[in-house]
């Protein structure tokens, strides 16, 4: 009979038999994906597994702390922290379009695991051994949209496509064939916590998919408020469960005239953005109630002096995607 269990016990035979007695590093980006891939792995070949987490700078508020203490804590993996803000933000200085976006951050991402994995080579010189295999939570919708090739040219998620041709690494990529429920039930076998089996899917590219527009430390200061304050009230609304994806995105190029006390403003808008769906390959815009609606706007507007509107998009996907970029 198909169960979690079986499906634990036959992903842990398959990325044994792929991997040998052969080390791995596992990249840690914050999301659900590559805390289950990097999990199962851990059940499968133990201390053969080192976890790095980049810390890209594109993160949501508290996320860092969160996967180095929740992660390390259910699984006891070894991690391996690298602040890295500095270095993708010189990259993408001056980037506006999202392809580029996409694999600037994507080609840094790659080359600092594998500075990382030279310096645990270098730490393991004694025992000889190399690190052979990177682990990689992609899953069955990336594939799809990634590899027929209508999609591909739509979009092209840094975690199938663009990685860059001098790769050094093998790729262990144990949910391919899962969609994210499946995921999720995966997940709470392999005994993560529920913050982390439950957050909701979130681009690896990060809040830089999130700034339409230039990506600068500025920005990423005003959109990750307006996150955290979207997140915060879906939290205590109750439906953080029920909707997909929720999040803010800032047209950092835009700018609109306003009124707040006596003063004119003139400032960027905020796209709340909720969408309900059950794999992200179609999904429908979440019909959150008004009053919760009114809170987010008012605090966001409040709270983030750069932001003096907030607009909803009522896009489904299609026609839209759920990301703005
Ligand atoms: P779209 O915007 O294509 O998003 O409807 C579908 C799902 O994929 C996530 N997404 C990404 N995930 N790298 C990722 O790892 C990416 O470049 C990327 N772009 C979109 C998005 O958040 C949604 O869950």
């Amino acid at each position: 009979a198909w169960t979690m269990v079986n499906i634990v016990d036959e992903a842990v035979a398959a990325v044994r038999a792929q991997v040998g007695g052969a080390r791995l590093i596992c990249g840690l980006s914050g999301g659900v994906d590559s805390a289950v891939a990097g999990a199962l792995v851990q059940r499968a070949v133990g201390d053969a597994l080192t976890c790095v987490f980049v810390d890209h700078g594109l993160l949501r508020a508290g996320e860092a702390e969160q996967v180095e203490r929740d992660f390390v804590a259910s699984t006891g993996v070894e991690l391996v922290h690298i602040k890295a803000a500095d270095r993708f933000a010189a990259a993408l200085a001056g980037v506006t379009d999202p392809e580029q976006k996409r694999k600037i951050i994507g080609r840094e991402f790659i080359r600092v695991f594998e500075e990382a994995a030279r310096d645990l080579e270098a730490r393991a010189e004694a025992a000889g051994s190399r690190i052979e295999y990177l682990v990689q939570g992609t899953l069955y919708p990336d594939v799809i949209e990634s590899g027929s090739p209508d999609a591909a040219k739509i979009k092209s998620h840094h975690n199938v496509g663009g990685l860059p041709d001098d790769l050094q690494f093998g790729l262990v990529e144990p949910l391919r064939t899962l969609f994210k429920d499946e995921v999720r039930r995966l997940g709470e076998e392999l005994g993560l916590p529920e913050e982390i089996v439950w957050r909701q899917p979130f681009p690896g590219p990060g809040l830089a998919v999130r700034i339409i527009g230039e990506v600068t430390p500025e920005r990423l200061e005003i959109v990750r408020a307006a996150d955290q304050i979207v997140r915060d009230e879906i939290r205590r609304s109750g439906l953080e469960r029920e909707i997909w994806q929720v999040f803010a995105v800032l047209l950092a190029d835009v700018r609109s005239v306003g009124v707040q006390g006596d003063e004119r403003t003139y400032g960027h808008p905020i796209v709340l953005r909720a969408v309900t769906s059950e794999d992200a390959m179609t999904a429908d815009w979440a019909r959150l109630p008004a009053n919760l609606l009114e809170r987010i706007s008012n605090r966001v507007v409040n709270e983030v002096p750069q932001v003096n509107r907030v607009v909803y998009d009522i896009t489904s996907k299609p026609p839209g995607t759920i990301e703005w970029e």
